[in-house]
């Protein structure tokens, strides 16, 4: 960080901001593998794309095979994931981006890094608490049978744990309604918090 200034910019967010008629937002989905947070990522992206808000998602396999391809899932590497899917998002919100970001993320520490790093009035968590045995049933990547015979180490709800949000916006279960209706009791508290 030595040697380094920060050179401001002559068009801003908030330039920005009102050019797209849009207060920038980063929903995150947080959860299980096979909790369903990507299909719902989707979905919200989709909907509120539709209703004219400009957007982007984010993904834990799509990044992992980018920005995050020389990372493992250890408890340090998966940290360094989420620090820089934080700072990718910072910058998407300073487009004025609403972004969907989508990732098991487990860790408290790692959510609240993101928080911080964005700020916690751009910040809107939707916990995707869909119960792990009907992940594992649906199992659709069968990671979940690889993880219990062994074949995957390290692997969240079976040998590496997940630490649920402590005061989510929104929680979700996808075993209980549709994606559909998920979607739209989302639309219903996110969309004030953008306009
Ligand atoms: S996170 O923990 O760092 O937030 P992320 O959301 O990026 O995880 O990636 C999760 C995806 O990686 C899962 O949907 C699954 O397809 C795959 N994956 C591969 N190995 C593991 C593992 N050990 N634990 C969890 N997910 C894994």
């Amino acid at each position: 960080m030595n040697n380094l200034h920060k050179h401001n910019f002559l068009v801003d967010q908030k330039n920005r901001s009102k050019r797209l008629n849009q207060t920038p937002k980063l929903i995150w989905f947080t959860g299980l593998s096979g909790s369903g947070k990507s299909t719902l990522g989707a979905a919200v992206e989709k909907k509120l794309f539709d209703l004219g808000y400009m957007t982007y998602s984010l993904d834990g396999d799509n990044i992992r095979m980018g920005i995050g391809n020389n990372l493992s899932f250890n408890a340090e590497d998966r940290a360094e994931n989420i620090r820089r899917i934080a700072e990718v998002s910072k910058l998407m919100l300073d487009a004025g981006l609403v972004v969907c970001a989508s990732f098991i993320s487990p860790f408290k520490k790692d959510r609240q890094l993101v928080q911080s790093l964005v700020g916690k009035e751009n910040y809107f968590e939707v916990f995707v608490n869909t119960p792990l045995e009907v992940c594992q049933t649906r199992d659709v990547k069968g990671l979940y049978a690889k993880a219990k015979k062994g074949e995957i180490k390290e692997f969240t709800g079976i040998s590496s744990p997940y630490e649920p949000p402590v005061a989510p916006d929104v929680i979700i279960d996808t075993s209980k309604m549709s994606i559909s209706e998920a979607t739209n009791i989302i639309l219903d508290k996110i969309k004030p918090k953008l306009s």
